[in-house]
């Protein structure tokens, strides 16, 4: 400790009054102890703190003190005892305070005084109660804007899936309800129609979303390297094998979902290994002893008629069954003509941003659309569209930019149609077909064996003009 003091006070009165009043305005409870035990200061925050009145303390022993039950123990004892500073956590009315007790020595390192400094810890302690409280707060919040996130993924996953027809919104609908469930999914149709589309919406909208989904394209793997892939290895299994041995795809799907693509084309020697992974839900690396147990769910598509396999003998039928328990039939572009012009114009959008364009499909182009039958479906239809909107000059896609197929091949007769509709659509393709490759009205007048004011009235009233 180092004065400076005033000249006036500069005597030992004044240092005396002043130590005085700086022990009283103290935040901290200060009790100090003469060498053998007996009270002899106690501050005003000290009482404050302990609620013991100075008349207990006060030349009195503490000892006698912890004696009495006035303390439940005394710091001042402790620090006679180790005679080196000690700090203790006491319970004094029912408030929690943090005592330290410091010894002071005599030149022949004798205790003469313990000075004990007592601080209530209580408030601290709420404070660290509410930090607490507040940092589960603030994890409660992050983790349901987490979900928050979550459902708005999946929102914009649903919503980038393109339903209009009711054929399609069946078999959306049925996908939405069977990912909260474990059930295999099969999912049926041509190439082309959405099949993988819908498998991600299955994981994603499961409780397994965040676990591992392992796309396995049964074709492209060649035969002979699919089961290692899909059940893994141990080391040294075979010649050219990775010399620690590999997890297969179904042990790296643990916990999450496995998308077997393409699953008619697995060979017949592998369906039955498949099989067994199916009723077991265990695996057995190449080259291993033991089976291991793995949680997986099973997502699988094709676009062969699996049935007319299985009568071919080319494809199990314990395994057909095993995964058919919940098939999904996609139904081809050409049998959910709704969903063309929103498909086409979502495409459009699509290709637009990605470009930085900013064409515009003219309305007869999306008619021609729809008399189209799709071999290759929705992928048929997404590369078209970037197709002409990449190459061509003008800012609206015209009817002359479809590639001939698209414009000659056409459904000409759709269910139910009257013989009138039947005439009038057949002239609005004819008149739609002369006008792109003939570019006037008179030309095409004359190509078409009418009057140009015939002709012009037709295109009117079959809302052409
Ligand atoms: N309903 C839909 N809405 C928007 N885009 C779709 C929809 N269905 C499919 N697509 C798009 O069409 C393309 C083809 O879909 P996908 O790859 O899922 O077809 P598939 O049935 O798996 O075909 P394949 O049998 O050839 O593997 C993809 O680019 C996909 O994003
Ligand atoms: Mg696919």
């Amino acid at each position: 400790m180092s004065f400076k003091l005033k000249k006036n006070e500069d005597d030992v009165l004044e240092i005396n009054k002043l130590l005085d009043s700086i022990i009283e305005s103290s935040y901290d409870g200060i009790y100090v102890a003469d060498g053998n035990g007996d009270g002899i200061i106690v501050n005003e925050a000290y009482k404050r703190i302990t609620g013991v009145h100075e008349d207990e303390l006060l030349g009195r022993n503490l000892k006698d003190v912890v004696n009495k039950g006035i303390i439940s123990e005394s710091v001042t004892l402790r620090v006679f005892k180790e005679k080196k500073p000690t700090t203790i956590v006491q319970i004094v009315k029912g408030k929690e305070v943090l005592v330290t007790g410091s010894p002071i020595f005599n030149e022949e390192g004798k205790i003469t005084h313990v000075v004990t400094n007592v601080r209530d810890i209580s408030e601290l302690n709420k404070l660290k109660v509410e930090l607490q409280e507040a940092k589960a707060y603030t994890k409660r919040i992050l983790k349901e804007i987490d979900g928050f996130k979550k459902r708005e993924d999946l929102k914009r996953l649903f919503d980038s899936v393109i339903a209009q027809s009711d054929k399609t919104n069946r078999a959306l609908n049925l996908a939405k309800k069977i990912a909260v469930v474990d059930s295999t999914v099969i999912l049926l149709g041509e190439s082309g129609v959405g099949k993988e589309v819908f498998a991600n919406i299955i994981h994603k909208g499961s409780k397994r979303s965040h676990k591992p989904y392992i796309k396995v394209n049964c074709g492209a793997i060649p035969p002979h390297l699919l089961e290692s892939e899909l059940f893994g290895y141990e080391k040294g299994a075979f010649t050219g094998a990775d010399g620690r041995g590999k997890p297969g795809l179904f042990e790296q799907a643990d916990g999450g979902t496995i998308f077997l693509d393409e699953i008619g084309e697995t060979p017949l020697d592998l369906q039955v290994k498949l099989l067994r992974v199916l009723q077991e839900f265990e695996i057995m690396r190449i080259g291993g002893q033991k089976t291991k147990k793995i949680d997986v769910r099973v997502v699988c598509a094709t676009n062969k008629n699996l049935e007319k396999m299985v009568e071919r003998g080319e494809f199990r039928e314990d395994l057909f069954y095993r995964l058919n328990i919940v098939p999904i039939q996609i139904p081809p572009l050409r049998e959910r003509c709704e969903d063309i012009a929103p498909l086409a114009y979502y495409f459009l959008r699509k290709t637009n941003s990605k470009y930085n364009l900013n064409k515009k499909i003219n309305p007869e182009v999306i008619y021609f659309m729809e008399q189209y039958h799709w071999p290759g479906n929705i992928r048929e239809m997404e590369n078209l569209i970037e197709r002409i909107v990449v190459t061509t000059e003008k800012n609206e896609i015209q009817v002359t930019d479809l590639p001939p197929l698209i414009i000659h091949k056409r459904k000409v007769v759709k269910n139910n149609q009257s013989l009138k509709e039947i005439v009038e659509q057949t002239e609005k393709e004819v008149i739609l077909e002369k006008i792109s490759e003939y570019k006037t009205t008179r030309k095409t007048a004359n190509e078409l064996g009418i009057s140009q004011s015939a002709l012009v009235k037709k295109m009117k009233r079959l809302g052409l003009s």
